[in-house]
């Protein structure tokens, strides 16, 4: 039996020659055209990591026809289980690549091909599963858009992508709440430019009855009725997926994943991050609409033959806080995955965790962490009531899989240690850098950067927009990949991510721009100026609050411009903004250059220490803002918690 190398070894070895290291990894797939090597290049024109080039497979026949062929065709695939709806149901790995060539079948007949893009919004359930693979069989690229978004955002990818089709769900359920999806998408659908050519809606007759559209809607279960197709070899770097994320304006970025990289990727995680072999089960308590979810529920569970367990719910209330610890008893989970903020529900409701103690557990080996930063008490509270290794993780969308942990499946790994995010995976050579893109001594916070090349998996670029790629991630230091968050890595090795340098936060694990916040509530009739900031959440890690400025002569009271805003947020992004607050000040200090001290207000609302800017342009204007935090409870250093602890 080969032993496991040590993780100093295999973060050597990738750093040292990245593609001699990859191709090994590639080795372990089943490609239909090997890539020759070396499996690193530059694309020409914009000088671009490649991955792979010249290789050829399918994502699809790699998690489904590779392991029917291979003896798991009888092994479960897919574990549905939805307390919302009442409903479990198991899929073998013979049973969910029988519906993906199905509905791949029914896609093609609908005129979706290779190269075209279909935009999915559906909550998890199975459906979605397969349609994802269905069109990755296909070679189409798919983009699945999280459901609490608002039409508009919806609105926003259907002109980016310009998906021949849109598959969606009748609706969903948020703490039996119904949330139709289908009126949304008609919705957008009428904003945007581009239509698409078809519907296809899965109507969940418990949930709700969606209205088909002639000649454009189609039913999914009809689509579904079509004779099985091949999977469709496609090139390495061809796209698998669109997957749009906030950035710090308006326009999300569509991060696109390439084929060949992320399947070698995610692949090599499943093993050397999660520890996971085959036959082995996979619990990734996320949504598929978010990076988490299609790397962890969707492709890595299958590329590496595992089992994942699919979870329509909350992780309170649905029914109650021991809900992910009936999954993993149920289901003998080996490997868990949420984000912090799940924890923290649950320890609110459960504070002293009595309802894991209720369910055999032993099965489980590890709990990883990511979305956020992990505070340390929420992780020695999830360690104390599982028993287990609790592993903070750090990644983004970009990079589509751990750029920092504790890499489990490797030996002699570093352990995990509370607050910090972990060592760098094999791949990643991440450096913090000062602001002039020099690297900085040991325990001294600077910006989290990736030294290039980026490994397999991560974006080669933004859909339809190599500029702002550039732009946003390469030209600032060149030779690096600028991640947005700052941190700092301590004498040990360890890293520490410490939050978002830029306009985007994090609510419940969910990243959003406080930009595109800003640009809608400037757009306010009564509004002259505005900022928003994303200040400290006992559940959600943030939480967005507005400081607006009305124009002069405005006769409308605090309490009606609050309510327009927060309605305003929710109709333009989506309740997933969590935008609840928004309070009138007279002025917002400002440096004497006219930037708005975004930092400090933040800090003031937070309770932290801090210094005023020498460059203020009237240090007044922040005891103005003291006053008003202090009059409307914002913020941890002047509110009654308990207010906002509220799930
Ligand atoms: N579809 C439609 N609406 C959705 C939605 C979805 N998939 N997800 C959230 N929403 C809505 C909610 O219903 C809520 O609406 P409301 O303001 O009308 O009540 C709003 O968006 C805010 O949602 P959220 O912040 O999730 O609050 P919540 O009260 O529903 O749940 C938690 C709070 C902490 C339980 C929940 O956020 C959670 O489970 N977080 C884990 C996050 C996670 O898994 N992140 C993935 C990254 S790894
Ligand atoms: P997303 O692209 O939605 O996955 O969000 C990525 C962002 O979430 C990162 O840029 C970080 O700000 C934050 N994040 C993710 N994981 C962690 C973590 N383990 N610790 C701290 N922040 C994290």
């Amino acid at each position: 039996m080969k032993s496991t190398p040590s993780y100093a070894a295999a973060h050597g070895a990738s750093l040292a020659d990245p593609s001699a290291f990859w191709v090994e990894q590639a080795r372990q797939l089943a490609w239909f055209q090997p890539p020759p090597e070396p499996v690193l290049s530059q694309e020409e024109g914009t000088g671009f990591t490649r991955w792979f080039r010249g290789g050829q497979l399918n994502t699809a026949y790699l998690c489904l026809d590779y392991h029917v062929a291979h003896g798991r065709a009888d092994q479960l695939a897919l574990i549905y289980d939805s307390p919302v709806t009442a409903t479990v149901r198991q899929y073998t790995y013979r049973a969910l690549l029988d519906l993906t060539a199905r509905f791949a079948g029914g896609l093609r007949n609908l005129g979706v091909h290779k190269g075209d893009r279909v935009l999915i919004y559906m909550p998890n359930m199975p459906e979605a599963v397969v349609a994802m693979l269905a069109c990755a069989r296909l070679g189409a690229v798919h983009s699945v858009v999280f459901g609490g978004f608002a039409p508009q955002e919806l609105a926003m990818r259907i002109d980016d992508a310009q998906p021949r089709a849109i598959i969606c769900a009748s609706g969903g359920l948020e703490f039996n709440k119904v949330i139709p999806y289908k009126p949304l998408v008609d919705t957008a659908i009428a904003q945007a430019t581009h239509q698409p050519a078809h519907v296809v809606v899965l109507q969940r007759e418990d949930v709700v009855q969606a209205e088909l559209q002639p000649h454009r809607d189609v039913d999914f279960r009809e689509v579904l009725q079509a004779a099985p197709v091949p999977a469709v070899p496609v090139e390495a770097t061809d796209p698998l997926y669109i997957l749009y994320t906030s950035g710090t304006t308006g326009k999300p970025k569509g991060v696109v994943r390439d084929t060949g990289g992320h399947a070698v990727a995610l692949k090599y995680s499943m093993g050397a991050v999660y520890g996971l072999q085959p036959g082995e089960t996979m619990f990734s308590a996320s949504d598929i609409g978010w990076a988490v979810g299609h790397s962890y529920i969707v492709y890595g569970p299958l590329l590496q033959g595992c089992t994942s367990v699919l979870f329509e719910g909350k992780p309170v209330r649905t029914p109650d806080a021991g809900t992910f610890w009936r999954l993993l008893a149920e289901y003998k989970v080996q490997v868990m995955f949420t984000a912090p903020t799940a924890i923290r529900a649950i320890k609110k409701e459960d504070p002293e965790g009595q309802l894991a103690s209720q369910y055999d557990l032993s099965h489980l080996r590890y709990l990883f962490l990511a979305g956020e930063r992990c505070d340390p008490a929420t992780y020695e509270w999830a360690g104390h009531v599982l028993g287990v290794p609790v592993v903070d993780h750090w990644w983004q969308t970009e990079s589509g899989w751990p750029m920092l942990a504790t890499s489990v499946g490797l030996s002699d790994v570093p352990p995990p240690c509370a607050g910090s995010a972990g060592q760098p995976v094999p791949g990643y050579h991440v450096q913090i850098l000062d602001e002039g893109g020099q690297p900085v001594p040991a325990n001294t916070t600077g910006l989290v950067a990736v030294k290039l090349p980026l490994p397999p998996g991560c974006l080669p670029t933004l859909w339809q927009d190599d500029a702002r790629f550039q732009r946003s991630y390469l030209d600032t230091f060149p030779g690096y990949y600028l991640s947005g968050d700052g941190g700092y890595q301590d004498a040990h090795g360890y890293f520490f991510i410490m939050g978002r340098v830029d306009d985007v936060i994090n609510v419940a694990g969910h990243r959003l721009s406080t930009g595109q916040m800003e640009e809608l509530l400037a757009a306010h009739p009564a509004v002259a100026e505005c900022v928003v900031l994303g200040i400290a959440c006992p559940l959600r890690g943030q939480r967005p609050v507005g400081l607006v400025v009305l124009k002069d002569g405005q006769t409308i009271s605090e309490a009606q411009v609050e309510q327009e805003l927060v309605g305003l947020i929710r109709e333009k992004i989506g309740a997933v903004a969590s935008f609840r607050q928004a309070a009138v000040v007279k002025r917002l200090p400002k440096t004497r250059s006219g930037k708005i001290l975004r930092k400090t207000m933040r800090q003031l609302a937070d309770g932290e220490d801090f210094t005023v800017p020498s460059t203020i342009d009237d240090p007044l204007i922040l005891a103005e803002i003291r006053a008003v935090l202090q009059r409307r409870q914002v913020g941890h250093a002047f509110e009654s918690l308990a207010g906002n602890l509220a799930p």
